[in-house]
C-alpha cells in the first residue's frame, strides 16, 4: 500500500472515500466545515440526524455526488483525546470500512490538533490503516477478496510535507516488522518448525547484508551446554536450533540483547495442556517472530545502538523421549534445573538463551516470551507484563510504549517469593505448586540467568494473540505485540 503527502485542498484531492476524524464531541468546523458548505449542509445534516457523537469507532459515510473530488466523506469518530492511538485506531476502522466499500484510493485529512506532531500522526495512520486492514489469507483455497485498498493520501500543509513523508516513512518500516511477525505466527505449527524459523533468520540474513547470522543446531547446542534447550526439544521429531542474529552499525556506543521464546508448538509435553488450551499453543513462538520481524527492518531504521536477537527454538511434544516432571536439566551456566512441570518450558529454554545473551555483554537485555497463562488472569488479553530489576530500562520501555499504543504493566519481582522456585535436590525448579502469583514465578526463575545485565522480561503471553477483534488495528490472530514498542525503544537509545 502506498502512502503521499498533499498539500491539496480536500474538496480538489481524488479519492474514493475521503476521511475526516473527528473526536467527541467537536464541532465541524475547519476544512470539514467547508467541505459541508460544498455539499450544501448535508454532513451536518447526516451527522445530527445519525447521532455522531465522535465516540470511537463511530463511522457516517456521506455521498458527494461528484460536488467535490472524492466519492464519498468518511466520517469517523476517535473518542476523547488528540492521542496517537486515538488516531491509529480512527485509521484502522477507516481503512477497514473504505475497504468494504470497496475504495482504491483514499484521502485522510490530518486533523489540525495533530499538526504539530505531524510526523507521529502520520506514521499513526499509516500502522491504522495497514494493520487494522492485515489478513492472512495464505490457506483460503477460494481465494477471498483481496482488500482493493492500494493508496493513501495524507492531506495537511505543504510546510508539514518533510515531517510527513519521514512519518509514512517510519510507519512503513514498523508495520513491515510487524506484519513479517504476524505472518509467521499465522502459520500453522506444523508449517512453521523450528527449521522454518531458521529458514526465516537465513532469509532476513541474505536479504541484508548487514544483519549477521550464527545458526546453532542441536550438535551445536550441545557443545554450548545449553541443557535446558535440548531437554525441551527431546520429545519432539523435529530438532531445535538456536539462532543469533546480529546488526552491528559503525559507531555504536550500546549494545542491546533481546531473548525471544521461540516454541513452535507448546503442547505442555508429558504435563499435555488439556482441551482449549491447547488450540493456539501454534502461537509459543510469538517472541521469537517478533525478534525476527524486528531485525528485518534495522537496516532501513538505522537505530544507532547494536542489537543481538537470540531465538531459542524447539518444540514441547510428549512421547517416549521426552522430558519427564523430575527430571533434571543444566543449563549453559552450569545450574540444574528440576522440572517439575514440561509444561513450563518457555523459562528453560529462554534461560539458556539469556546465559549466551550476558556473555554478549550487553548494556541492556530484554526477553519477550508468551511465558505464562497467569498474566493473562492477572491483567487479561491486551496487556502484556513487564518485570525486571532496573528502574531505567523499565522506563524506557514504557515511554516506547506511549508511542506504539501498546499497553504493558508492571509486575514486583519481590525476593519474598523466590522460596518458589527452590528444589529440594537441584539449584532450581522450573516451577512451584502454588496456583497464585504465576507471572512473577516465572520472572523471578528468569532473574537467575541475567547475572548483572539491567534486564526487563515482557510477558506477551495475553496480547500476543486477538482472541476477538476488539483493537481495531489488532484483527482476530497473531498481532506482532510488542515489535512496535521495541523499534521505538531501540530509535530512542
Ligand atoms: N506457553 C505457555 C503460556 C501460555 C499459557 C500462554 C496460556 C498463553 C495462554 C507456557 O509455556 C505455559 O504453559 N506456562 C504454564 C506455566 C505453569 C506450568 C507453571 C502456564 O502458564 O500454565
Ligand atoms: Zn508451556
Ligand atoms: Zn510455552
Amino acid at each position: 500500500m502506498e502512502f503521499f503527502h498533499s498539500s491539496e485542498k480536500s474538496e480538489k484531492i481524488i479519492s474514493d472515500s475521503l476521511i475526516f476524524f473527528v473526536a467527541e464531541k467537536e464541532k465541524v468546523s475547519g476544512t470539514l466545515a467547508a467541505i459541508d458548505r460544498k455539499l450544501d449542509g448535508i454532513v451536518r445534516e447526516v451527522l445530527k440526524s445519525e447521532e455522531f457523537t465522535g465516540k470511537e469507532k463511530q463511522v457516517a459515510i456521506i455521498h458527494t455526488h461528484q460536488k467535490i473530488g472524492s466519492r464519498h466523506l468518511l466520517v469517523v469518530g476517535i473518542g476523547k483525546g488528540l492521542s496517537r492511538d486515538a488516531l491509529r485506531k480512527g485509521s484502522a476502522v477507516a481503512g477497514r470500512r473504505a475497504k468494504t466499500l470497496g475504495a482504491k484510493r483514499v484521502a485522510v485529512v490530518l486533523p489540525v490538533g495533530f499538526l504539530p506532531q505531524s510526523e507521529a500522526a502520520a506514521q499513526a495512520i499509516v500502522e491504522g490503516v495497514q494493520l487494522g486492514t492485515y489478513q492472512f489469507l495464505k490457506y483460503k483455497s477460494v481465494p477471498e477478496k483481496k482488500h482493493p485498498l492500494e493508496s493513501v493520501v495524507i492531506g495537511a500543509p505543504a510546510a508539514r510535507r518533510r515531517r510527513i513523508n519521514e512519518g509514512i516513512r517510519l510507519g512503513q518500516l514498523f508495520v513491515q516488522a510487524t506484519t513479517f511477525a504476524r505472518d509467521m505466527v499465522n502459520e500453522p505449527a506444523s508449517h512453521m518448525p523450528p527449521r522454518e524459523i531458521a529458514t526465516a533468520a537465513k532469509r532476513i540474513a541474505r536479504q541484508n547484508p548487514q544483519i549477521k547470522l550464527k545458526v546453532f543446531d542441536a550438535k551445536a547446542i550441545a557443545k554450548l551446554g545449553m541443557g535446558a534447550v535440548l531437554g525441551v526439544a527431546q520429545g519432539s521429531d523435529e530438532p531445535p536450533y538456536f539462532l543469533h542474529l546480529s546488526y552491528v552499525p559503525r559507531g555504536a556506543k550500546r549494545k542491546i540483547a533481546l531473548v525471544g521464546k521461540g516454541i513452535t508448538f507448546d503442547s505442555g509435553g508429558l504435563n499435555l495442556k488439556p482441551g482449549k488450551h491447547i488450540e493456539n499453543m501454534k502461537f509459543d513462538m510469538a517472541g521469537a517472530a517478533d525478534l525476527l520481524g524486528l531485525m528485518s527492518v534495522l537496516p532501513d531504521l538505522k537505530p544507532k545502538v547494536e542489537v543481538h536477537a537470540l531465538i531459542p527454538t524447539c518444540e514441547n511434544m510428549p512421547s517416549g523421549k521426552a522430558l519427564r516432571p523430575g527430571d533434571i536439566v543444566r543449563t549453559m551456566d552450569g545450574k540444574t534445573v528440576e522440572v517439575i512441570n514440561t509444561d513450563a518450558e518457555g523459562r528453560l529454554i529462554l534461560a539458556d538463551a539469556m546465559v549466551y545473551a550476558t556473555r554478549l555483554k550487553p548494556d541492556v537485555l530484554i526477553d519477550v516470551a508468551t511465558l505464562t497463562g497467569a498474566c493473562l488472569v492477572a491483567l487479561g488479553e491486551e496487556i502484556a507484563g513487564a518485570m525486571g530489576d532496573s528502574r531505567s530500562v523499565l522506563k524506557a520501555v514504557f515511554q516506547a510504549a506511549e508511542q506504539s499504543g501498546e499497553k504493558f504493566w508492571e509486575l514486583p519481582l519481590v525476593d519474598e517469593y523466590k522460596s518458589l522456585i527452590e528444589s529440594d535436590i537441584a539449584d532450581l525448579k522450573n516451577t512451584s505448586r502454588s496456583p497464585y502469583g504465576g507471572v512473577i514465578e516465572g520472572g523471578l526463575f528468569l532473574r537467575e540467568f541475567v547475572g548483572k545485565v539491567p534486564w526487563v522480561h515482557l510477558d506477551i503471553a495475553g496480547p500476543a494473540w486477538a482472541e476477538r477483534d476488539t483493537n481495531p488495528y489488532l484483527p482476530k490472530g497473531a498481532t506482532g505485540f510488542s515489535v512496535r514498542t521495541l523499534l521505538h525503544y531501540l530509535l530512542a537509545q
